[in-house]
């Protein structure tokens, strides 16, 4: 997992919701998104690490290439977030479709650019984080698969937390999805 970015999914069926657990190399905040484009520019995301052995979290959108702001409407719930000397990783979920329609991506079974960023750094508490620089990234992914499109008649996956989907990146290559 060194030098890499990680996101497991898991739809859960009938509740509506999907967790997500989302790993990257740095012991300061770490973001994760869903954009429009690839880019910040109209991506809903979130931020969140562990700062003094708590963690912090929360639902934010990105309207530029700037500082995301925080969504009137949380609609992403931690639920565990911790780190080690290396890596951050937090568990998180949310419904499908959030209805927050207006600073959230809702999830369908298209694919869509999935972002992520981490800075190295905690912001202070009451602070922002600071700019990623060259830590930053993205791929497209397909959240939900066109068939098990978590219909209320499929089961939801029993016990335990195995994750559905799975995906990693190098967080060193920002050459591969581009820019511009
Ligand atoms: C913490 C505050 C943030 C600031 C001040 C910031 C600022 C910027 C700036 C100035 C750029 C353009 C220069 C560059 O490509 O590096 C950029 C690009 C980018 N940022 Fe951020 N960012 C922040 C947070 C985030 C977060 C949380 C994410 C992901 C969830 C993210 C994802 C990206 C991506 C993917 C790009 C490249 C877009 C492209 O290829 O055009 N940023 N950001």
């Amino acid at each position: 997992m060194n030098g890499q970015v990680r996101l497991d999914w898991t739809p859960k069926t009938g509740s509506g919701d999907i967790e997500f657990f989302f790993v990257a190399p740095s012991t300061g905040w770490i973001g994760m998104g869903f954009s429009p484009n690839g880019e910040m520019n109209g991506a809903d995301m979130v931020i969140g690490g562990v700062r003094n052995g708590s963690p912090y979290f929360n639902d934010r959108y990105s309207a530029s290439n700037t500082l995301p702001v925080v969504d009137k409407q949380q609609n992403y719930q931690l639920i565990s977030g911790a780190e080690n000397g290396t890596h951050t990783w937090l568990r998180f979920s949310r419904k499908i479709d959030t209805t927050d329609a207006s600073q959230d991506y809702q999830i369908t079974n298209e694919p869509v650019e999935v972002i992520w960023a981490y800075g190295d750094k905690d912001p202070g508490t009451g602070e922002e984080p600071a700019y990623h620089g060259r830590q930053r990234g993205g791929r497209t992914l397909s959240l939900l698969d066109a068939t098990g499109n978590v219909g209320p008649t499929s089961s939801p996956p029993k016990g335990g937390r195995k994750p559905k989907h799975s995906s990693e990146e190098s967080s060193n290559d920002s050459s591969e999805e581009g820019r511009g």
